[in-house]
């Protein structure tokens, strides 16, 4: 069986269990849930992860391509994550999302999650575009943080798309959520995710971090923005 975080999914069921007594966990609900479904959820999160791997490739491949062709690597980095259990119990609180697969497969789109990080802004929307292109990807939602940023400041481009990975003797069509940023927007949003999740942070010292925050993504936006135009630049006399 699948091993996630060291344990497979009966003992981390078990040990849930455990964490229930204590009082720890929300509800007994999720438990029964999970214990009752081990084999289907275990299926959901190994084609999850398969989905993660078919689309990590698909950046890979467009990497070594432009490389090839432009002599250019679009992508510095690739992050890849299954989501946890934890994590995923979190969002169907969050959401209210009832406890049955089909409602877990409808409404969670991040169980795999890819995260592609590049130098400069321009890349992400070819890579993002190049990866549309292709007749195996659908796209099922698109969020442009880029051009619209959230109002803490965070940047990134957001793709839910779907792509069949091929079993034994079947296609199944499996979603996963692209996030596509520049190191800069990377930088910011991990700073940012850590503040958030430190607990017994003081809330005038929370709202001047924000505040803070919020001027380095300002600040930010102007470097990407600086980066790519020496960029263009450079492509530019480099063409003369
Ligand atoms: P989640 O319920 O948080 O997954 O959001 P969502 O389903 O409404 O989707 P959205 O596209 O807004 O966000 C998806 C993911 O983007 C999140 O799980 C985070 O990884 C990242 N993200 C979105 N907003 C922020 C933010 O303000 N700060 C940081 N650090 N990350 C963010
Ligand atoms: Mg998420």
């Amino acid at each position: 069986m699948l091993e996630r975080n060291g344990l497979n999914i009966r003992d981390y069921i078990n040990e849930k269990k455990n964490e229930l007594l204590l009082g720890r966990l929300t509800t007994k609900d999720f438990i029964r849930f999970f214990r009752e479904n081990s084999d289907p959820i275990q299926s959901l999160f190994t084609y999850s992860e398969c989905a993660m791997m078919e689309v990590e490739t698909k950046f890979r491949v467009l990497n070594e391509e432009f490389l090839l062709i432009y002599d250019h690597s679009p992508i510095e980095t690739i992050k890849s994550r299954v989501k946890t259990l934890d994590s995923l119990i979190e969002k169907m609180n969050r959401y209210n999302v009832p406890l049955n697969l089909q409602a877990i497969e409808e409404n969670i789109n991040d169980i795999a999650g890819v995260r592609v990080i590049c130098s400069f802004q321009d890349d992400i929307y070819e890579l993002a575009d190049c990866l549309l292109e292709q007749d195996d990807v659908t796209l099922v939602d698109r969020k442009d943080y880029i051009r619209s940023p959230k109002n803490n400041g965070y940047r990134s481009l957001h793709l839910i798309v779907s792509v069949p990975i091929f079993l034994e003797h079947k296609k199944r069509d499996m979603k996963v959520e692209v996030q596509l940023r520049t190191i800069a927007m990377d930088f910011w949003a991990s700073l940012e995710h850590k503040i958030r999740y430190k607990q017994d942070l003081p809330e005038d010292i929370a709202e001047s971090l924000y505040d803070e925050l919020l001027e380095c993504a300002i600040l930010s936006t102007d470097l990407d923005k600086r980066m790519q135009n020496i960029r263009n630049q450079l492509d530019h006399s480099q063409r003369k």
